[in-house]
């Protein structure tokens, strides 16, 4: 095998990198990928090849998105399908990859990377912290009965002129919480739908289906990819009505928000049929420091020692956070743990107790509170 050199993509490789995503995480052939939607932007695809015979023998794609975070969108990167061919793993071509794809998704201004990993140590030594978790529900179809109807609500399917409005629903939903990503017109198999009211779109969802469990009847699990609504009926009233395919589909499968309206409204525990942490990378830590939003109403200063990015210093008041370089630390911790951090998902006390982040109280305390807020889930899917 010769050199290896990583660069962009060519569209005539594609066959080659479907190939190598599909014996990596498949038991199936591959499917092609599906076509970008309209206004959807353009993902940075990133091969590496050996220079001798021009094989492919990785690939990676990083699609641009905007990740909210404290109530503000920080530009993002996702990060999806890194692949290295098994008979070139283990040679450092998958770190040179990543790392390579990294710096193109900063280049093209990222800084953030959100993945969802099948390994979490190859991610940490490329940066990346655990961010949160996502949890998939098996939930009775008829256990959605219990939710409350909104009869204002009619559905029909969504079409390329709701983007916009779906996309200022998601983004209202993304400020209320962490780890939303920008909508995404793409869902793949799954059907979009929107649901209005007065003739005004106020809620949409992703739906697709897949085969009942064992034992489990029906004919089919309704899944669903996305929901977002308006205001809390409209939400209530989508994941209500999703009762309607009862009794074909008797369990309905969806990530359920920790603290969400859907889990404050479920009438019984239920199930977990799947569950994933996901990664965050800070890209370029002092504009994602800068970009993010932080709590109202507090004034304070964090000079962070990030271990290979320097000293910088973080104030922070009114909700928002202005970076300078330079000062005397009061905080010391490795990227990997700062995105942890960053997510709110490592609490700053315990990656202390944990060896993972030196600092003194005041400064560990003021960290804790902000970066507290709702647990982040990683909700769109990409
Ligand atoms: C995971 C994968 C991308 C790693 O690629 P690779 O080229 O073999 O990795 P590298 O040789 O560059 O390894 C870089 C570092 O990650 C570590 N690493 C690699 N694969 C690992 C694994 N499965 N578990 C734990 N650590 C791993 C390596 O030990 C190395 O660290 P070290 O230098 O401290 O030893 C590759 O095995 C692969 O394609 N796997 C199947 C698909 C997949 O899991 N993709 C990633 C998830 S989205």
């Amino acid at each position: 095998m010769g050199r290896t050199v990583v660069r962009a993509a060519r569209p005539q490789e594609q066959a080659e990198t479907d190939a190598l995503v599909g014996a990596a995480f498949s038991a199936e052939p591959p499917r092609r990928r599906t076509p970008d939607g309209p206004g959807t932007a353009e993902p940075i695809a990133r091969v590496a090849v050996d220079e001798d015979t021009g094989r492919v023998l990785a690939t990676a794609v990083a699609r641009p998105t905007g990740q909210w975070w404290g109530g503000r969108r920080v530009p993002a990167a996702a990060l999806a399908g890194v692949a290295v061919d098994l008979t070139a793993r283990g040679r450092g071509v998958g770190r040179a990859l990543v790392a390579d794809t990294f710096a193109a998704a900063r280049e093209a201004g990222a800084s953030l990377v959100a993945l969802i990993p099948s390994t979490h140590a190859f991610y940490r030594g490329a940066g990346c912290g655990v961010a949160g978790r996502r949890s998939v529900y098996a939930i009775g179809t008829h256990d959605l009965r219990a939710l409350p109807r909104d009869r204002s609500l009619t559905h029909r399917e969504a079409t390329a002129q709701d983007a916009p409005r779906v996309a200022e629903l998601v983004a209202a939903h993304g400020a209320r919480t962490n780890g939303v990503l920008d909508h995404d017109e793409r869902t793949g198999s799954a059907v979009p739908y929107v649901a209005e009211r007065d003739g005004a779109v106020v809620g949409w969802c992703a739906l697709g289906r897949r085969p009942v469990r064992p034992g489990h009847g029906g004919n089919y699990a309704v899944v669903v990819h996305d929901l977002v609504g308006a205001d809390p009926a409209a939400e209530l009233g989508l994941w209500r009505d999703l009762a309607a395919d009862e009794p074909s589909a008797r369990e309905v499968h969806a990530l359920v928000r920790p603290g969400g309206l859907l889990e404050q409204h479920l009438p019984r525990q239920t199930e977990v049929v799947e569950d994933a942490t996901w990664m965050l990378g800070l890209l370029d830590v002092p504009a994602a420091l800068a970009a993010r939003g932080y709590p109202h109403g507090l004034t304070g200063r964090v000079v962070l020692d990030v271990t290979g990015h320097g000293v910088l210093t973080l104030d922070v008041t009114d909700g928002r956070g202005t970076v300078t370089p330079g000062g005397t630390p009061s905080v010391r911790v490795g990227p990997a743990d700062l995105a942890s951090l960053y997510a709110g998902h490592l609490d700053p006390l315990t990656a202390r107790h944990a060896g993972l982040l030196h600092g003194d109280d005041h400064a560990v305390g003021l960290l804790r509170t902000l970066l507290a807020g709702p647990p982040a889930v990683l909700d769109r899917p990409f």
